[in-house]
């Protein structure tokens, strides 16, 4: 009965309850609503937490708490939690499952960024797990014989666009540096999962289908996700062994069973051998992978210091920039109805995305103002832009300090949405924020060993120049690329208090940026500041969350000048608030829960 429940629940009306938001039907919200069949497999505790996400409220626990993009990843995180595993330990355990019932978008053909408070140290850090360009690619790998930048797809689909993964390093470095549970026992729910197979979700068979065509130029991944040319049908039990082996490969030898050996080996064939396309990626590119621990680039907003990822990501940079914009603003008066509200915010989001097309990149290889970026002062200055009275006509650059003069051109990469999110805090108060991807859906669509391979390198700029004016984000040997993933730990007082991120390809950034503020200024839960109806702008249009409320500020944001772009927008946010109790909350527009004790 529970079951039936549930899932008409799904099926039925999604209440979220953001003041001022009338209350949204899952037919306009839940593009990704749970099948009967993924219903069927879950156990009492995942379905209660289906239904703290479907009633819009958050899930309380006293210990320990997991919220990532699906029940069955979030399950395994928590089975190592309540065995007395780290955040760390857990997180190994969920990105293992989530690269085999989300395989569209991370997994161990990819890349991640991880940021973790240390509860014994007191101190943030982060982990660089970003895919690398292979040695031999040139600044030109993505311009036709005309020095013209390819199509996206005629870049993304094949072994050209697959830079060297680090997902599988970062999973081990987290687990040497934090780990509790013995490395081994992290893969069992994969491997049985991938053993015994996991019923397909509706989620994952909706984009197969979608991507049809692609996935079938290839053998191997045609064979997995298009069985006798047909696309996975959700609820469907799907078996894939090769991944299984896979795993039972990183479980006995680590990492080094991943970037040396046959897997190695495999996945330089697939990637070189790619009909049409072929990439470049080398055995030396894998055995010199390197994980990269950074500093956390913070920003002050409000009480709080909001910290994630620096360069290579552009996330922490640009949504501190957002938030720094707006100290001054009293959004907690206006409140989240108000049309002034969100002409500051798009207005702040623009000039944070000027800065970031011309200054961001990997800053290993180009001199960066990281520091100057969000110089209060500096967003002081810049925030003296918003005092205006309808939309900016002119958004340009501004200067932050720079102890190393350097002139650039403006970016112009394209990033599409994708990717996951992972949010965790142990028993001991330790927190991880990790984003998590292969970029694209289905990343570059070549398959081998059970995973997909990234199309990362699309991250880059085609254009190296811009009137003869160098991009700092062009593509260079051995660089990473430019990322907008913004895991976050939003810090107060010294101690976290909200793990929080996003997929969803360059408006990432806003939805982070807009929950940080829901939550902080508007009192909302994370439930609510989750659910809440998107507005993002990047470039000028405003992106409006169709079919919600936000859709309804239409004309009132065309009143002020910005051109509004209704459409489809697919966060799929997973925050915990960290406070005497957890609180968790699960993005009702993808497949996750959050779960805790
Ligand atoms: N490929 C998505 C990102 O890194 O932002």
């Amino acid at each position: 009965m529970r079951i039936n429940r549930i899932s008409g629940l799904l099926l039925s009306v999604i209440a979220f309850a953001a003041p001022g938001f009338a209350q949204e039907t899952a037919d306009s919200v839940a593009p990704e609503g749970a099948s009967e069949g993924q219903v069927q497999a879950l156990t009492d505790e995942l379905i209660a937490a289906l239904e703290a996400k479907t009633n819009g409220v958050p899930v309380q626990s006293e210990n320990w708490m997991v919220a990532a993009a699906n029940p069955l990843a979030v399950e395994a995180g928590a089975k190592i939690l309540r065995a007395g595993g780290s955040a760390a330990d857990a997180m190994v355990a969920v990105q293992v499952v989530l690269g085999l019932v989300e395989p569209q978008s991370s997994g161990l053909g990819g890349g991640a960024f991880l940021v973790w408070y240390d509860a014994a140290t007191g101190q943030l850090t982060t982990l660089d797990g970003r895919e690398t360009a292979p040695l031999d690619a040139t600044p030109t790998l993505f311009q036709d014989e005309n020095g013209e930048p390819l199509q996206f797809f005629d870049a993304v689909v094949g072994g050209l666009s697959v830079g060297t993964p680090g997902t599988p390093a970062l999973l081990e470095e987290a687990h040497r540096r934090w780990g509790r549970s013995p490395w081994p026992g992290l893969f069992t729910d994969g491997i049985r999962l991938a053993d015994d197979g996991f019923l397909v979700s509706p989620r994952l068979a909706s984009l197969v289908a979608n991507d049809a065509e692609r996935l079938s130029r290839f053998p191997a991944t045609a064979e997995y996700f298009l069985p006798e040319g047909e696309p996975l049908q959700q609820g469907q039990r799907l078996m894939n062994p090769a991944y299984a082996d896979t795993l039972r490969a990183l479980a006995e030898d680590g990492a080094a069973g991943f970037y040396g050996g046959q897997i190695a080996s495999d996945i330089v064939r697939t990637v070189r051998s790619a009909p049409g396309n072929p990439g470049v990626l080398s055995g030396t590119d894998l055995a010199l992978y390197q994980v990269i621990e950074r500093d956390p680039v913070c920003a002050a907003y409000r009480t709080y210091e909001v910290c994630g990822m620096g360069p290579p990501s552009s996330g922490a940079l640009t949504v501190g920039q957002i938030l720094g914009m707006l100290n001054s603003y009293d959004l907690a008066a206006m409140g989240p109805e108000s049309m002034e509200t969100w002409r500051l915010i798009g207005e702040a989001s623009r000039l944070a995305f000027a800065d970031r097309g011309r200054y961001m990149a990997d800053s290993d290889f180009v001199p960066m103002p990281t520091a100057g970026l969000v110089d209060p002062d500096y967003l002081a200055q810049r925030a003296e832009l918003l005092n205006a009275e309808g939309a900016l006509t002119d958004v340009a650059p501004g200067n932050p300090e720079f102890d190393h003069a350097m002139n650039w051109a403006d970016d112009e990469s394209l990033e599409l949405p994708s990717t996951s999110h992972i949010s965790i805090v142990d028993s001991y108060g330790n927190v991880l924020s990790m984003t998590t991807t292969i970029e694209n859906g289905f990343g570059s669509r070549l398959m081998t060993n059970g995973f997909l391979l990234n199309n990362e390198l699309t991250d880059f700029s085609f254009r190296t120049h811009r009137d003869g004016v160098p991009i700092a984000n062009r593509l260079e040997p051995g660089k990473r690329p430019r990322s907008s993933m913004s895991p976050t730990i939003v810090m107060q007082d010294g101690a976290p208090v909200l793990a929080i991120g996003s997929p969803g390809g360059s408006r990432i950034i806003g939805y982070v940026a807009k929950s940080i503020i829901a939550w902080a200024d508007w009192d909302m839960d994370v439930q609510q500041a989750i659910s809440l109806p998107h507005l993002v702008n990047r470039f000028g249009t405003y992106d409006v969350e169709v079919d919600t409320a936000a859709e309804g500020y239409a004309d009132a944001l065309i009143e002020i000048g910005f051109e509004v772009n209704p459409r489809d927008l697919t966060s799929g946010l997973h925050a915990i608030e960290i406070g005497e109790t957890l609180s968790g909350g699960a993005d009702h527009r993808r497949e996750g829960i959050a779960l805790g004790e």
